[in-house]
């Protein structure tokens, strides 16, 4: 059998200094934790799901009363459509739904969290705001999450919250896209994210661990480069929007999602590839941080399924019922990894 690249991986942190410290960690346990998710936006609903689904009292909150009330319809849509796909009973969409509370976040909810995730817009401010906040409001054993996307959050944290936080990035939508990449600050102990991770696996997700702390982590930054190569294709008129998008439906994900992308060069041949990559004729697209069929787009206010058009047209179908046709496609693709899904062993 090849040899598992992945078995070399381990965490580059450090082993625990202060053994007090280890086991002010408490482990996190379905009925007894209790979650508290800051930001009820795109991200906080699933991952409500994702939590009450497996046992824990979610405690959903938000600045914007507004956002509650939409965050608890997407929440119980999320639990409809596994009911109506046949992935959950009734009596399981129904006990989940008991355990979520949506309320204004309040010092009362930081103060009785075992759990607190970080879903809080992606602004440094506010998240160095609620950051202080958690260490003067919730109890010294509590653990930080952070889904921040881009912004080291460790720089923003005071540090006496550093031990006992991780970033943990969900992928929307997050109540069915099994990947978290998981970091921990820098000289960290491992205790914080090795729960972490301990955690994500209890709750059916594939958690990706990375050394350390890199702005957009691992698949943001990938897709920043194939996003790069497409609007310049586009742009330069090489190919239609839509024939794009069949290529790549066509080839590159079915073979990414069964052999992720490196496995996918030892059967191309690494000898071709570095071939590929030599040949002078295939120059890379140049940087272009604003490129034309995109700029335009977003300077008419077509900013995709929240406008009702962005690089297609979705008429009158409003965000949900796009978002669920999605999630129903998304679901399928999921469930065609199998066993696959979090197991880094080739095939
Ligand atoms: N949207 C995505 O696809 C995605 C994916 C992965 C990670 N993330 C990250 O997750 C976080 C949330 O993203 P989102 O897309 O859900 O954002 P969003 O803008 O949809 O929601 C953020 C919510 O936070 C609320 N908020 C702001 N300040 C607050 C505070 N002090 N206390 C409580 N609530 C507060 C806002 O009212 C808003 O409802 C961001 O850090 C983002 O980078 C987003």
């Amino acid at each position: 059998m090849p040899k598992d690249p992945s078995a070399s991986a381990t965490p580059g942190l450090h082993p625990p200094a202060n053994p007090h410290a280890v086991r002010a960690i408490r482990p996190f346990i379905p009925g007894r934790c209790r979650v508290a998710i800051i930001g009820a936006g795109i991200m906080g609903p699933g991952i409500a799901q994702v939590f009450a689904e497996a046992g824990y009292s979610v405690d959903l909150c938000d600045i914007d009363e507004a956002v509650l009330a939409r965050a608890m319809a997407a929440f119980h849509d999320g639990l409809a459509l596994k009911v109506e796909l046949g992935l959950i009973s009734s009596a399981a969409r129904q006990d989940a739904s008991r355990r979520v509370q949506a309320q204004a976040l309040s010092d009362g909810v930081l103060a009785q969290a075992d759990l607190i995730i970080e879903a809080v817009t992606e602004k440094a401010d506010v998240k160095r705001e609620l950051f202080a906040r958690i260490l003067r409001q919730a109890p010294p054993t509590a653990v930080v999450w952070s889904n921040t996307s881009t912004l080291d959050v460790f720089a923003l944290a005071p540090g006496d919250l550093l031990e006992r936080m991780v970033v943990a990035h969900w992928f929307a939508p997050p109540h069915i896209l099994p990947l978290v990449e998981v970091v921990a600050p820098s000289g960290a102990q491992r205790h914080t994210l090795e729960a972490c991770v301990a955690c994500l696996r209890d709750l059916g997700k594939s958690p990706v661990v990375l050394q350390r702390f890199v702005p957009g982590f691992l698949i943001n930054r990938l897709l920043r480069a194939l996003g790069r190569e497409a609007f310049y294709l586009l742009d330069e008129g090489v190919v239609s929007i839509g024939d794009l998008d069949v290529a790549v439906r066509t080839s590159l994900a079915p073979r990414m999602q069964m052999l992720g992308l490196m496995q996918r060069y030892d059967f191309t041949g690494l000898g071709l590839s570095l071939r590929n990559l030599e040949n002078p004729q295939m120059v890379d697209a140049p940087v272009d941080l604003s490129p034309r069929i995109l700029r335009e787009r977003v300077e008419r206010g077509e900013l995709g399924i929240a406008t009702g058009r962005g690089f297609y047209d979705y008429g009158v179908r409003d965000r949900l019922a796009l978002q669920r046709e999605r999630d129903k496609k998304l679901w399928a693709a999921v469930a065609a990894l199998g066993d696959a899904v979090g197991d880094p062993k080739p095939i």
